[in-house]
């Protein structure tokens, strides 16, 4: 590799005059190398990453055993369109994510390439099993970027902005978050109003939720929201999504996120995580729903990409033989002592709301401890502090008042107490002039 260096600024001149704007970047640094949870950029400057290509590199940058199934995959065949020829890889992942799935019973799975396809299929599979078409999905969701997902979605900006043509037969319900005072039983009182109002539970195809908000800024679904749903969708014959694109796969301590619950979905979309850097997605689901759709109505050129599903194998090989949902649990309970210890310090930017399971975990940036009223420029300016001391970490949020930690499970624990005392570092308040 050359060890040539490139200046950010040098490449942000090059990105801003070819790139289209609407694609916006976090940071305004460009990658050169990554390994585990560390990236170096053009001017081989090294940064500690906590936000894992957004939660994809649960299993670190590059991990030796996803490469290497990678390489052997490459020295046989990189493509053939699993509808033109098949191959065992994807059986293989298929038969694996099955014995996995978050419900009892017989499971058949479909793999693709990206979230918002996954989610894009889900639908289309409930709509064919049920004959239905409506969906419903919660406020504070994020669902893809296509768009049906975009409808699915529900933030604004900067997702929808100048989309007013929206798709048909969606319909939003808000997410139960305490502290901003919306309660479970609020939302299955919106859930009730909806049916009463605008769409009977027989034209309703699915619910879609994710069980840890991502975008939204990782609301945690309640146990009781998630039951309350379930109930509903087998007394009204509706499915019920699980969106687990961000919270799978470990990240939370449990290989779904919704198994912390122990409410079992009927379908259940995968991508980022499961494949450890290569794009990789599917909908794992009930055979009986998920069988509904005839031959030829599923797939895509790339779906189920074998150089995907011989990373994902290795993923899922990493994760049992890492112990990566204990050490979610431990990276996770490390994080929280260590912002516990921070938020009551003084002279340091006031944050609040510390949430999330294993180790999927936010706060809030709040304008003070009595109001909290969400932070989102005070967040911004954390996550830019935090970058010039070396830390990589993301916001997210209704307002961008969160910051999220998605760090890569295979963290050393030393890196992560140093990522952790930057991040305290761009927590602290710029000590005041007298
Ligand atoms: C919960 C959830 N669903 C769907 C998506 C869309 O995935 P993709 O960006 O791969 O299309 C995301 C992406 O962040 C997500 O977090």
């Amino acid at each position: 590799m050359s060890a040539e260096k490139i200046l950010n600024l040098d490449l942000g001149s090059r990105r801003a005059a070819a790139v289209a704007r609407g694609v916006s970047t976090a940071t305004p640094l460009f990658a050169a190398r990554a390994s585990n949870a560390e990236i170096w950029d053009s001017e081989g400057r090294r940064y500690i990453d906590f936000a894992g290509g957004i939660g994809v590199l649960a299993t670190g940058h590059r991990h030796p055993r996803v490469m290497s199934a990678v390489r052997d995959q490459l020295e046989h065949f990189t493509h053939t369109a699993f509808q033109v020829m098949a191959y065992e890889p994807y059986v293989r992942l298929a038969e694996r994510l099955n014995a996995v799935a978050p419900f009892k019973g017989p499971a058949r799975s479909l793999l693709l390439t990206t979230g918002a396809e996954a989610v894009e299929n889900a639908v289309k599979i409930a709509r064919v099993a049920t004959g239905r078409s409506a969906v419903i999905s919660f406020s504070g969701a994020f669902h893809g970027r296509t768009q049906l997902t975009l409808s699915l979605t529900g933030k604004l900006m900067p997702y929808k902005r100048g989309l007013t043509g929206g798709v048909q037969d969606v319909f939003r319900i808000p997410f139960p978050v305490e502290h901003r005072s919306v309660s479970v039983g609020q939302s299955l009182a919106a859930l009730d109003a909806l049916f009463h109002a605008d769409i009977e539970p027989a034209q309703v195809a699915a619910i879609i939720i994710e069980p840890v908000q991502g975008e939204g800024g990782f609301h945690v679904a309640p146990p009781q929201l998630l039951r309350g749903l379930r109930a509903l969708c087998s007394r009204h014959g509706i499915v019920l999504i699980a969106d687990e694109i961000q919270s799978g796969f470990a990240r939370t301590g449990r290989l779904f996120a919704i198994e912390h619950s122990g409410v079992e979905p009927d379908l259940v979309t995968v991508a980022k995580a499961l494949a450890g850097g290569f794009p990789l997605a599917g909908v794992i689901g009930r055979a009986s729903i998920m069988d509904c759709v005839e031959p030829g109505g599923l797939g895509g050129t790339y779906g189920g990409s074998p150089v995907g599903c011989a990373a994902a194998l290795a993923v899922l090989d990493i994760i049992e033989e890492e112990g990566l949902l204990e050490r979610a649990e431990i990276i996770g309970g490390a994080i929280r002592a260590h912002l516990a210890r921070i938020a009551g310090a003084e002279q340091t930017v006031p944050i609040a709301n510390l949430r999330g399971l294993g180790a999927m975990l936010a706060f809030d940036v709040v304008k003070d401890a009595a109001s909290r009223e969400p932070d989102g420029a005070g967040a911004r300016a954390v996550a830019a502090r935090a970058l010039e001391r070396g830390l990589i970490v993301l916001t997210c949020g209704a307002h961008g008042e969160t910051l999220r930690i998605l760090v890569p499970l295979t963290i050393q624990y030393e890196l992560l107490e140093h990522g952790l005392a930057m991040l305290e570092q761009a927590l602290r308040l710029p000590l005041r002039r007298s």
